[in-house]
């Protein structure tokens, strides 16, 4: 039933409650359809504004295998730029990060300003009609919410603030304040799993009360609430009575400040998660490396009055969390690698969060 199914068969599966097809999962050119359809043209998360704090600060990453440089420009305004030279195609910064004048290849040493514009070519007085103007880097579109900076790769992509809709009231409505947030830890980690896995798995709580005993422990999962938005959707669940004394099996102490979790996902692949407790947000980004492989990423941000050991407890506790659910997506790729798992069929009233992002891919990847 499942497998080469048309666009029309997988909305109508979809809506009666069923999963995209397992060979969206697992089939190499379903994969690449995404990178091209969804990941060149969404906003993707890549980093805080704290990493380019000062003129020159500068971090590399990539989206949809495109490598950037991130750099903030001797005027102040932080910019994306495809981080390849315009030369021979070299990959122009190869360091994760640091603070430089200029952007100086390590091929041929042209080398270009903070604002992208190709500053000098070794040899380039003598060559007649050198069209140094337009070898300017490219640009990609990068905007920032509050301390989170995200890049575009097209063009044609609605402002962010369009796209992210509601989303920054609502966690404004959570009492945490994005201006005094500062990360203290990134961890990465590989996931053997498609990254619709691992979102798929983010999505429902239906798990918690097997998989996640911290978890269950602090967030009363049976007053657990799923919205969904545009492009993005939210859990939100109240903190435990029993936990309001201190930590308990969940590790550390939530009895403080925010007292519920606030739980959002956002199209395509990131999460910005706020435990109950005196500041913290976890951001996770979850990125294709192969079609059965994806990096985790995950900033663990803290308010600075939180002391060092309260946020090593919460570290362990969501460390522990993350554990849990990178062996659960791993399972799912292997039983979906089975070919004896067609599709799949969702609990609506507590998966309802997978259903609204299957159909975002659906929308965008269908023929
Ligand atoms: S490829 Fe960059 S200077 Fe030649
Ligand atoms: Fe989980």
């Amino acid at each position: 039933m499942a497998d080469g199914m048309q666009a029309a068969e997988v909305a109508a599966a979809l809506a009666a409650g069923y999963t995209l097809p397992t060979t969206w999962y697992t089939g190499a050119t379903y994969y690449a359809r995404e990178q091209e359809a969804i990941f060149r043209r969404a906003w993707q998360y890549v980093g805080l504004a704290e990493q380019v704090a000062q003129a020159g600060d500068f971090f590399t990453t990539q989206v949809a295998g495109v490598p950037l440089v991130i750099v903030r420009d001797a005027a102040g305004t932080v910019r994306a730029f495809v981080n390849v030279c315009r030369h021979r195609g070299s990959v122009l910064v190869g360091q994760e990060c640091g603070q430089r004048t200029t952007l100086q290849c390590g091929y041929h040493a042209w080398t270009y300003k903070l604002d992208g514009r190709l500053h000098k070519a070794p040899g380039m007085a003598d060559e007649p009609n050198f069209p140094a103007a337009d070898l300017a880097l490219i640009a990609a579109r990068l905007e920032a919410w509050g301390p989170f900076l995200f890049v575009t790769l097209d063009p044609a992509a609605p402002p962010l603030g369009e796209f992210l809709g509601e989303l920054p009231e609502l966690v404004t409505a959570t009492g945490l304040d994005l201006g005094k947030i500062k990360r203290r830890v990134r961890r990465t980690l590989e996931i053997q799993a498609n990254w619709k896995i691992v979102v798929d798995n983010y999505l429902e709580c239906y798990h918690c009360p097997v998989a996640h005993p911290g978890f269950c422990d602090l967030i009363d999962v049976n007053d657990y609430h799923i919205t969904e938005y545009d492009y993005f959707s939210t859990q939100t669940g109240a903190l435990k009575e029993s936990a309001k004394a201190g930590a308990g099996k969940h590790h550390y102490d939530a009895s403080q400040g925010v007292t519920e979790g606030f739980y959002a996902y956002l199209w395509p692949n990131f999460t910005l998660n706020i435990y109950p407790g005196p500041g913290n947000v976890s951001l996770n980004l979850f990125v294709p490396l192969a079609v059965d492989r994806t990096l985790a990423i995950y900033d663990y941000c803290f308010a600075e009055a939180v002391s060092s050991d309260a946020a090593n407890d919460f570290i362990r506790f969501i460390d522990q969390v993350q554990d849990e659910d990178t062996d659960l997506c791993a399972s799912v790729q292997r039983g979906m690698q089975s070919g004896y798992f067609p599709q799949g069929r969702l609990m609506l009233t507590r998966e309802r969060a997978l259903q609204h992002f299957q159909r975002l891919v659906q929308r965008h990847i269908a023929p």
